[in-house]
């Protein structure tokens, strides 16, 4: 007889670990499938910035609530996983310094002047407390609020925790197939075959071919980021250095992260010489000592896009069993705790801010990202 659960999850990086981690703690019964092994694609790849304000370039669009409500269930989360886990998701303090160069970038970060989590900071006093930045720099936005945690420990963080509240996590197990029949949905995996009443995708990049299989023509790609590690032979950085989608995060080990590429759809995760180079060059304009550190590694990373980068969180438009939890490009780690409570919800029947729900729908009009 086939195993039957009442939720299955495809995909365990952190955004089906936080959907497993929700709907076990709610009581269902989850079964959550791995291709390879928990947290170690694109979830690894991650710096760990919760950059509601850095990402959202200043507009306070859906994307921006949703990112800071995200922001804020992270406070409660890194008690509530302390103690169901074991694990410490090593939120930092100090938040980020988004940079200007120009009197332009400047006026684009001073959209976010009125908010109360923003502050203009002078080139003087940005080199008082961080003595590292380049000297040309015009000054710095300050978002104390958008903090950063250990990627990884958090997916390990739901994985521990969900198992605790009894789901079963099936790692080297790639789904083969999923099968509508009309009692339950059948999901053939490498181990067998399992049915449940409903079924998330969240694998990432990889989710594509399941719109395809389950008659939905939308698609994903990946946008490649490759990254740097060294180690900081200096004071610590008080606040994450950011600035054109390149940044210096730094961690508790000492290490710095230094990211990142763009390069879409490039389905390697072999990082390039040249794309290292890139991301060194960019970094030493903001950080000219950081040349001198000794490499720690390189690795790169595969972000799930959608047409106009926003995910995609909701049901199927045709068959109601089936969720989407997946194209969190560059916000998954940000994101990934208020899309667990929103599917956790959608299947439990509790009510979801329509607006939300809206914006990430599939099937919404994708204005194409330039
Ligand atoms: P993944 O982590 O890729 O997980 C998907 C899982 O599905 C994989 O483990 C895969 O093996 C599995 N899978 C695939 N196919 C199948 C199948 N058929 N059956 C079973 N399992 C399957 N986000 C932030 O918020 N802050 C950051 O600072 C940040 N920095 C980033 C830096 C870089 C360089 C990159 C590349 C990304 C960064 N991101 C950041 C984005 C973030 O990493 C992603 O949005 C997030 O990891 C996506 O998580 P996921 O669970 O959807 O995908
Ligand atoms: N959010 C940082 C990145 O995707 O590189």
């Amino acid at each position: 007889m086939k195993k039957h659960y009442d939720v299955a999850i495809i995909g365990g990086g952190i955004i089906g670990m936080s959907i497993a981690y929700h709907l076990a703690k709610a009581g269902k019964q989850v079964v959550l499938f791995e291709a390879s092994e928990v947290g170690k694609q694109t979830t690894s790849a991650a710096a760990g910035m919760l950059g509601a304000h850095a990402e959202g370039e200043g507009y306070e669009d859906t994307f921006f609530q949703v990112g800071r409500a995200s922001q804020s269930l992270y406070e409660k989360l890194k008690v509530d996983l302390r103690h169901e886990s074991g694990i410490d998701i090593r939120t930092s303090a100090g938040g980020i310094m988004k940079v200007a160069f120009t009197e332009e970038e400047k006026q684009a970060l001073c959209r976010m002047q009125h908010l109360s989590t923003f502050e203009w900071i002078d080139a003087g006093s940005v080199k008082k407390c961080m003595p590292q930045m380049a000297e040309n720099i015009l000054g710095a936005g300050l978002i104390k609020e958008d903090v950063h945690v250990e990627p990884y420990a958090v997916c390990r963080a739901f994985w521990k925790a969900a198992v605790m509240y009894g789901a079963e996590v099936k790692e080297c197990t790639p789904v083969i197939e999923v099968k509508r029949e009309k009692e339950a949905l059948a999901i053939r995996t490498t181990v067998g075959t399992f049915t449940c009443d409903d079924l998330t995708v969240a694998s990432g990049v990889w989710s594509g071919r399941f719109f395809e299989e389950l008659g939905l023509s939308h698609s994903l790609y990946p946008v490649k980021g490759e990254c740097v590690s060294v180690w900081n032979q200096g004071p610590a950085l008080e606040h994450t250095i950011y600035h054109d989608h390149c940044y210096i995060v730094q961690r508790d080990s000492g290490k710095l992260v230094v990211g990142a590429t763009m390069k879409p759809n490039e389905w390697q995760t072999v990082p390039t010489l040249g794309g290292i180079e890139a991301v060194i060059q960019k970094a030493s304009q903001l950080m000219p000592s950081i040349k001198e550190m000794p490499i720690d590694q390189c690795w790169a990373g595969l972000r799930p896009a959608t047409n106009d980068r926003h995910p995609y969180i909701g049901r199927h438009p045709e068959d109601q069993r089936i969720l989407f939890a997946a194209g969190h490009y560059r916000n998954g780690i940000l994101l990934a705790p208020i899309t667990g409570e929103i599917i956790r919800d959608l299947i439990i029947g509790k009510p979801v801010k329509k607006e939300w729900l809206h914006a990430f729908r599939i099937g919404r009009k994708e204005a194409l990202f330039v």
